[in-house]
């Protein structure tokens, strides 16, 4: 049996709050050598089983004073990356994005209603959910997408909202359904930025007065020919553009290209999130 000496062993607490917060999966046999130093005899199996259960019944919950606290509030810059996407939404469902994404603006911007016009598997759903959970702060959220009978280009937004999510399809790399309305339908380029248009429009209008649009959108290569979209939501002049913040993309999958086959074809690693104002 593999042993550790004991300067290298970290506390257990520390084991288990940095496996339930970053997912380091080799954490788990650290943990199992130190309970096994702790309680000989004890059988790995048995420890990640107890492991497990205590996620699941969400007794580590308890131990989130200190290291774990997904909740906390963290200061941004301009660029960012989140290599873990957080418990929220489904990690199966292509183009999502992180939940730490929304804990981050939602701390810079600190507004009270909020909505995601594509919750998609609804990040920010269980975003605001888990943060009434953990923190008893309590937002107005609603959320919108072409999945539940909405359709961001031509029906008209109820309401206002302080903080209006717009996590863009990737033009229409990622096929979301098969409904013509859907923008990741849209296999001309123009057509699509049109869209786009009446989109941000529609999604303007729905903006309190003092509140902030936050839009994530990823640029695309088309034929060897780079489309910045980003760029050509800017120059749509939809209301004031306040940030722009560079996000690392992880886990995207490849696009098929054969990048040795072409000097320009640097891939791309990274997408924005452009922050507007009303007025
Ligand atoms: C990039 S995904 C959003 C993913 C989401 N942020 C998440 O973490 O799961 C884009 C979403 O846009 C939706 N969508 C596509 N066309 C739409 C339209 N015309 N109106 C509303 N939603 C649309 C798709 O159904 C998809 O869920």
């Amino acid at each position: 049996m593999k042993t550790i000496a004991k300067t290298d062993v970290k506390p257990i607490r520390i084991l288990i709050l940095e496996l339930v917060k970053e997912g380091i999966a080799t954490h788990t046999n650290e943990i199992v050598l130190n309970i096994q130093g702790l309680r000989r005899g004890v059988k790995p199996h048995s420890v990640r089983a107890r492991l497990s259960e205590a996620v699941l019944k969400r007794e580590l919950r308890r131990l989130k004073e200190g290291v774990y606290d997904i909740y906390r509030e963290v200061e941004i810059n301009s660029v960012v990356d989140y290599p873990q996407r957080g418990p929220w939404g489904d990690s199966q469902y292509r183009g999502n994005f992180s939940g730490f994404l929304v804990r981050d603006l939602f701390f810079q911007l600190k507004q009270k209603s909020v909505l995601d016009v594509f919750e998609g598997s609804g990040t920010t759903k269980d975003f605001f959910n888990g943060l009434k959970r953990a923190k008893e702060v309590t937002v107005d959220y609603v959320g919108l997408d072409l999945k539940k009978g909405f359709d961001v280009v031509s029906d008209k937004i109820e309401g206002k909202y302080d903080l209006i999510i717009a996590h863009f399809p990737y033009f229409n790399i990622i096929k979301y359904s098969e409904n013509a309305t859907d923008l990741s339908n849209c296999d001309d380029y123009s057509t699509f930025i049109r869209n786009i248009e009446l989109a941000m429009r529609n999604i303007h209008s729905a903006l309190a007065d003092d509140g902030t649009i936050a839009v994530v959108i990823g640029d695309v290569r088309r034929n060897g020919r780079y489309y910045a979209i980003f760029n050509d939501i800017i120059n749509m002049s939809v209301g004031v553009l306040r940030s722009v913040v560079i996000k690392k993309q992880n886990n995207c999958r490849s696009t098929g290209m054969n990048y040795r086959k072409n000097k320009y074809l640097i891939p791309i690693a990274h997408e924005y999130v452009l922050l507007f104002s009303k007025n």
